[in-house]
C-alpha cells in the first residue's frame, strides 16, 4: 500500500507546474471551469471538436435505463476513419504514425499515408473472408505494426476485435474465442522475446484444437518469427499471401456510436474473465481528449511512447486509439526493456527523440534496481513529461522517475483507471496540477468520483474508503459480454447509482486522492491483474490437488507476488517430492493461464484456514505470505492450523 503522507520521503513535498510548460499547456484550468459549470455540455464539446463524425450527434447521455449508459446515440462516426483517412485528408499523410522497433533491431516507420493504405487492404482481406459488422474477431499478435493494422482493420468494418495479450496460454485463448464466438483469429507465427522467438501459432492451435470453439472459420497468420509452424489446409492462411493485390481502396461506412468496438478480458473475482465490452463514439472522445490533455500533446512535434502491449487496456487506449485519433507520431517497441542490454528502453528514447513517455511503476523500479547510469550514460534530454500506470507508485519510484528519467524538472502524471473505465479518469493535469508524488490527486475535468465508506458515505478529508465513480462517463463499459446481470452486479450493485471500482482510496487533508490497491479478491503484479480464484481453479485442475487458496503478498518488485498454499491430496503427499510438485503447480498454472500467473511461491500445507463455516480466512495467509504477526484468529474452526502454516512458511 502506498500512502505516501505517512512517508517520511515525500512528507510536504510538492512540486508545482513549471511556468514554462504550464504557459504552453494544452489544457488550463479552465478546462475543469467548463466542466464544473455544464457537464454534459463540456462533453459534447470534446465530443464534436475531437471526433469527425458521419452525423453529428445531438444527444449526449442518455441515462434512463441505469447503469445502461448511452453517449452520443445519435451521431455515427467510423473508428478508424477517425484514427487514420482524417488525417490524411487534412494534409498530414506525410507524418509519421508509428516508428517500429523490433527486438532484434529491426526498424520501420510508417507514415499516416501508409498506415491507412494498411488498414484500407487489410479491411478487404478481412471482407474476403466474411467477415461482416458485429463478427468478433481474436487477435494474439506480439507487439507489431500489424498488431494495429488488425485492429484498425476491424474497428473499419464494423466488427468487434477481442485482443488476447500474447502472453497467455492456450487455454485462456480458447476461453476467450469461445465466449466471443469468434469467426477469425489473427495471429503470428512468433515474436521476439529476450533474444529468442517466442512462437504464437501453437496456442491457436492448441486452442482450436478438436474440442475447441467452432465458429472459428480461418486462422490468418502474419510471418513474424520465422519459425516452424504445423499447418491446418482451409483454415490457416499466411497473411501476406492473402495481402498479395489486394486493392488499397476501401470505403468505410459509418456506425452508430453505441456501436461495439471492442471487447477486452480482464480478471474480476471469480475464475472466469469478464469480457468488457466498449462501444464507439464515447470511448473514442474519451481516449482523445484525456491522450491530449493529460499527456499535453502537441502532435507536430511530440513524439508518444506508451510501453504497454496492445494486449491490455493501456494498449488499446494509449497505443491505438487515443494516440492515432489525435494524429500523434508514436514508438512502437516489440521486445523487453532489457533486451539485449538492460539500457534498451533508454536507447529507443535517444534514437527516436522520444518527449512523452508512459509507463508502469513496476518497470519504472526494476530500471531503478538496475542502477541510474545506465539511463544516465543516454541523452533523454527529449523528454518532456512522464506518465505512470497500473498500481499504485510509491512516493520512492515516483522521485526517482522524476530526478534520474526526468533531470528533476519534468511534469509526472500519475493516471488511474482501468479496463471498465475505458480512459484516464483521475489524474494531476500537467501545467496545473501541483503534483504529489504518490497520489493520482484529482479527478479529470468532466469526471465525477468520490471517496466513500461501506455504507455509501463520502470521508471526510484524511479520510480512508472505497473508490467510487459518482456520474457516467462516455467511455465507460457497456456491459460484460454475453452477461448482463454480472455487470450491474459486480460494479453497480453495492452503492446502486455510484460505480464501485474496487479499489482502495483515501482523500487527504487538500481533497487530493490518493489509491491504496484492490480491496477485492483481485491481485495486482506488475502492473497486470490477475483474479485469485482463476489462479486457484488452475490449481485444482491439477490432478493431485485437493484445495487451494490464493492471494496476493506485497512484493517490493512487482508490486504484488502470487503466493498459493496448497493442499495435496493424500496420496500426493505420499508419493510426491514437496519440491518438485511445487514446482510442477507453478508450471501448471502457467499452462492454464499464462506465465504472468505463475505463483512466485507455493506452500504445501496440511490444511487451509478456514471459518467455522468453511469460508477461508485469507486475511491471515496473506499475515503469513508478507511476514506479519499473525491477525485475528478467533474465528478458526481450528485455532491451531495457523501456527503449523507459518512454521511451514519459514
Ligand atoms: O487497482 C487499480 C490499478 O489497476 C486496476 C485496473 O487494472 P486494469 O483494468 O488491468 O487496467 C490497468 C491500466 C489502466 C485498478 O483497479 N491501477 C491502475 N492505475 C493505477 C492503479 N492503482 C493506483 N494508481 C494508478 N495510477
Amino acid at each position: 500500500m502506498v500512502d505516501g503522507t505517512d512517508d517520511l520521503l515525500t512528507r510536504g513535498r510538492t512540486f508545482a507546474p513549471d511556468p514554462d510548460f504550464a504557459a504552453r499547456a494544452t489544457a488550463g484550468p479552465e478546462l475543469a471551469e467548463e466542466a464544473g459549470r455544464d457537464r454534459l455540455a463540456f462533453w459534447a464539446r470534446q465530443a464534436h471538436e475531437r471526433v469527425s463524425w458521419e452525423r453529428p450527434p445531438t444527444e449526449t447521455l442518455d441515462w434512463s435505463d441505469p447503469p445502461f449508459a448511452r453517449w452520443f446515440a445519435d451521431g455515427t462516426l467510423n473508428v478508424a476513419v477517425n484514427c487514420l483517412d482524417r488525417h490524411v485528408d487534412a494534409g498530414h499523410g506525410d507524418r509519421v504514425a508509428l516508428h517500429w522497433e523490433g527486438e532484434p533491431g529491426d526498424s520501420r516507420s510508417l507514415t499516416y499515408a501508409e498506415l491507412t493504405r494498411e488498414v484500407k487492404r487489410a479491411a478487404n482481406l478481412l471482407t474476403s473472408l466474411g467477415v461482416v459488422a458485429g463478427d468478433r474477431v481474436v487477435i494474439y499478435l506480439p507487439q507489431i505494426p500489424e498488431a494495429v493494422v488488425a485492429m484498425l482493420a476491424v474497428a473499419r468494418l464494423g466488427a468487434v476485435h477481442s485482443v488476447v495479450f500474447g502472453g497467455f496460454s492456450a487455454e485462456s485463448l480458447r476461453a476467450r474465442i469461445d465466449d466471443a464466438q469468434a469467426v477469425l483469429v489473427i495471429t503470428a507465427d512468433g515474436g521476439w522475446r529476450k533474444g529468442a522467438v517466442s512462437p504464437l501459432k501453437p496456442a491457436v492451435d492448441a486452442a482450436l484444437a478438436a474440442d475447441g470453439p467452432a465458429t472459428v472459420r480461418n486462422v490468418l497468420v502474419v510471418r513474424r518469427g520465422g519459425n516452424e509452424v504445423d499447418w491446418t489446409e482451409g483454415r490457416d492462411l499466411w497473411w501476406h499471401e492473402q495481402l498479395e493485390g489486394v486493392a488499397d481502396e476501401h470505403e468505410a461506412e459509418a456506425f452508430d456510436a453505441e456501436h461495439p468496438l471492442f471487447i477486452l478480458y480482464t480478471s474480476g473475482t471469480t475464475g472466469k474473465p469478464k469480457g468488457i465490452l466498449h462501444t464507439s463514439g464515447g470511448y473514442l472522445t474519451q481516449v482523445a481528449y484525456t491522450h491530449a490533455t493529460v499527456f499535453d500533446l502537441k502532435p507536430e512535434t511530440d513524439v508518444w511512447w506508451c510501453t504497454a502491449d496492445v494486449g491490455w487496456i493501456t494498449g488499446h487506449s494509449y497505443v491505438v486509439y487515443g494516440p492515432l485519433a489525435n494524429g500523434a507520431t508514436q514508438v512502437l517497441y516489440e521486445g523487453t526493456p532489457d533486451f539485449p542490454a538492460a539500457g534498451r528502453w533508454w536507447d529507443v528514447v535517444e534514437k527516436y527523440g522520444v518527449t512523452l513517455f508512459y509507463t508502469a511503476p513496476t518497470a519504472i523500479r526494476s530500471v531503478m534496481k538496475a542502477g541510474r547510469e545506465i539511463p544516465q550514460a543516454r541523452d533523454l534530454s527529449s523528454l518532456r513529461l512522464l506518465g505512470s500506470v497500473g498500481e499504485p507508485i510509491n512516493p520512492e519510484a515516483w522521485l526517482w522517475y522524476r530526478e534520474v528519467i526526468g533531470a528533476d524538472r519534468l511534469p509526472i502524471v500519475d493516471t488511474w483507471w482501468q479496463t471498465e473505465t475505458g480512459a484516464i479518469m483521475v489524474s494531476p493535469l500537467p501545467g496545473v496540477t501541483t503534483t504529489k508524488p504518490g497520489a493520482a490527486q484529482t479527478p479529470l475535468p468532466g469526471v465525477s468520483v468520490d471517496v466513500v465508506d461501506d455504507d455509501g458515505t463520502p470521508v471526510a478529508p484524511g479520510g480512508s474508503g472505497l473508490l467510487v465513480v459518482t456520474e457516467p462517463w462516455p467511455s465507460m463499459l457497456r456491459g460484460i459480454w454475453g452477461d448482463r446481470d454480472r455487470y450491474v452486479e459486480t460494479y453497480w450493485s453495492r452503492f446502486g447509482d455510484r460505480y464501485f471500482a474496487g479499489d482502495g482510496a483515501r482523500r487527504d487533508e487538500d481533497g487530493d486522492i490518493w489509491l491504496l490497491g484492490r480491496v477485492d479478491d483481485v491481485m495486482n503484479v506488475s502492473g497486470h491483474r490477475l483474479s485469485t480464484a482463476e489462479i486457484e481453479s488452475a490449481l485444482v485442475s491439477h490432478a493431485v490437488v485437493a484445495e487451494s487458496a490464493v492471494v496476493g503478498a506485497a512484493d517490493e518488485a512487482t508490486g504484488q507476488a502470487v503466493v498459493a498454499f496448497v493442499v495435496l491430496r493424500d496420496k500426493a503427499k505420499v508419493d510426491l517430492d514437496p519440491e518438485e510438485a511445487a514446482a510442477s503447480l507453478r508450471r501448471h498454472v502457467a499452462e492454464q493461464i499464462g506465465a504472468i500467473a505463475r505463483p512466485r511461491t507455493v506452500v504445501l500445507v496440511d490444511e487451509l484456514p478456514k471459518t467455522r463455516s468453511g469460508k477461508i480466512m485469507r486475511r491471515l495467509l496473506r499475515d503469513v505470505a508478507e511476514g506479519r504477526e499473525i491477525g485475528d484468529t478467533t474465528t478458526l474452526a481450528d485455532a491451531a492450523v495457523m501456527g503449523v502454516i507459518s512454521a511451514e512458511m519459514r
